[in-house]
């Protein structure tokens, strides 16, 4: 399908840039939403696409995101709900962290899909998109807030899809190992242990991606209509291990991460 309506968060660049790229390419429209004006913008003109500077993890921000797309392209056909943070480290992650990491990787996309799956049906048929992450499937050393949001936003998802996939509603979860993007580049510059942990297990537990390969394999995804969108192979493997034998895999991500000095 061509020349559909989308909305992708966290577009400014990163995965949500590439995602906003690779639907342009084949032909849909696309708005450009994030936080960051002056790089949202910069990527709007360039693209030739509109774009909107806000913060989606406010209602009221999500409110004027869709009057925006309403406004720009007649409707949203395709959300991509990708913006997110990765903030908060071990035990001495603060309330401010919870709840910011709450707020933008998960109830951005409740408050998404309260506002546009109510308009979707079998015959006007919509697709919730989350950029949730492996650590939404398995966990995130270092970082609890990363683990309970993503895993949040997994469950979230996974109740739209079992709840709307029969009506008109396609969701569809992207889950990726390390991507290389601003986020990840965060990291390399990280002092705290828990961060340095964090962005280490990152980095050894598999391949660093480029954003445009996490964006190819989401929109394969999208097309087939599945629920998962792996970009790393092996996070599908590790999630059968882990549901078949959980205190094995807990010894596991034990051992993998005393080897990284955490
Ligand atoms: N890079 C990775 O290794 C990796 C791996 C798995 C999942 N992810 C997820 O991919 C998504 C995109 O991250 P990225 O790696 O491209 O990082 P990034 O930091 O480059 O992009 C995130 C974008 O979200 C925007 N944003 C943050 N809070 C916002 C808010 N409240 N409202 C609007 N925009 C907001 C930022 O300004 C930024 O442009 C995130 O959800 C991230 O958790 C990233």
């Amino acid at each position: 399908m061509t020349g559909r309506r989308c909305v992708v968060t966290g577009a400014a660049g990163g995965i949500g840039l590439a995602i906003a790229e690779a639907l342009i390419e084949r032909g849909d429209r696309v708005l450009l939403a994030d936080l960051d004006e002056q790089r949202v913008s910069e990527a709007g003109e360039r693209l030739g696409q509109p774009w909107f500077a806000g913060d989606v993890a406010s209602e009221a921000g999500v409110t004027d995101l869709v009057a925006r797309a309403d406004e720009e392209l007649g409707g949203v056909d395709v959300f991509v709900a990708n913006a997110g943070i990765f903030r908060g480290f071990g035990l001495d992650a603060d309330e401010f962290d919870w709840s910011l990491s709450l707020d933008v990787n998960l109830m951005a996309h409740v408050r998404a899909a309260r506002a546009l799956v109510p308009r979707w049906s079998v015959e006007n048929p919509g697709v919730f998109a989350v950029t949730a992450s492996a650590a939404g499937l398995l966990t995130q050393l270092g970082s609890p807030t990363y683990s309970v949001s993503k895993r949040a936003a997994v469950g979230f998802a996974e109740w739209l899809a079992a709840t709307y996939g029969d009506r008109g509603v396609r969701v569809t979860a992207l889950c990726p190992m390390g991507v290389a993007t601003p986020m990840a580049e965060a990291g390399e510059t990280a002092t705290e242990p828990d961060a340095r942990l964090a962005h280490a297990s990152v980095a050894a537990a598999g391949e660093t991606l480029a954003p445009s390969e996490a964006a190819r394999v989401l929109l394969e995804a999208i097309d087939e209509g599945r629920f998962l969108a792996l970009p790393h192979e092996s996070v599908g493997t590790m999630y059968g291990r882990k549901a078949q034998d959980t205190d094995h895999w807990l010894s596991g991500m034990q051992r993998f991460r005393t080897s990284l000095g955490g």
